[in-house]
């Protein structure tokens, strides 16, 4: 199941937001119409939450901030955002979905896909803030975002309908892009 359905593998890679990644076999392709169903298959796989068209739009719309990873590949995880405008100008990201399914996990593919999400708000100075909302007991998915540097900053009581416990946290990390080189505009 989730077999790659024939596109080019882009190249991996960028700055470690967190030391040395693990050396694993995995690329990352991009969303589009045509392998929809394959992060459609993951989250019915990995989140006990079902996802709405409005989510699948903004993942498409998200662009290079969307990816499927794939391990020999089989698709085995994805990270899922929204770009949203902020009153005061700017952009922040939010992390819709981040998941990888269970066999697969602790290979650091998680890890990967956060770091290319990472080093592009590092790189796009409009970027100041990347968020998500993450269930109160989920402390693997907790402790793995703090290892990243984000922080709780809000609970937020009867977010979630249909799963226990219903309060999620809003997880945060404030960025500051990487100045632009002298001279450019
Ligand atoms: N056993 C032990 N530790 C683990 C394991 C495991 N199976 N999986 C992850 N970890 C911890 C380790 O501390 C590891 O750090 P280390 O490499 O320094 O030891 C750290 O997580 C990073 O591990 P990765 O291998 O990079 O992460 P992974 O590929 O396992 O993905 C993720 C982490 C995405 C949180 C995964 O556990 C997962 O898919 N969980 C279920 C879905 C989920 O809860 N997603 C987040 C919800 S919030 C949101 O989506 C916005």
């Amino acid at each position: 199941m989730l077999q790659r359905s024939g596109s080019k593998m882009p190249e991996m890679g960028g700055e470690s937001q967190k030391g040395k990644e693990k050396e694993v076999p995995v690329s990352f392709d991009n969303l589009r119409d045509k392998n929809l169903m394959q992060l459609k298959k993951l989250n019915t796989a990995i989140f006990p939450v079902r996802y709405n068209d409005k989510y699948y739009c903004d993942a498409l719309s998200a662009g290079e901030f969307t990816k499927l990873a794939y391990y020999s590949d089989i698709c085995v995880g994805s990270i899922a955002c929204r770009l949203e405008k902020k009153e005061g100008g700017g952009i922040r990201v939010y992390i819709m979905t981040l998941g990888v399914l269970a066999p697969y996990r602790g290979l650091g593919i998680g890890s990967k896909l956060l770091n290319h999400c990472l080093d592009l708000c590092l790189h796009d100075p409009n970027i100041s803030e990347i968020y998500l909302h993450v269930q109160t007991n989920n402390e693997e998915a907790i402790s793995f975002y703090k290892k990243f540097g984000f922080e709780i900053v809000e609970t937020i009581k009867n977010y979630y309908i249909n799963i226990s416990p219903p309060d999620c946290f809003v997880v945060r990390k404030i960025l500051n892009a990487f100045p632009k080189p002298k001279g450019s505009s």
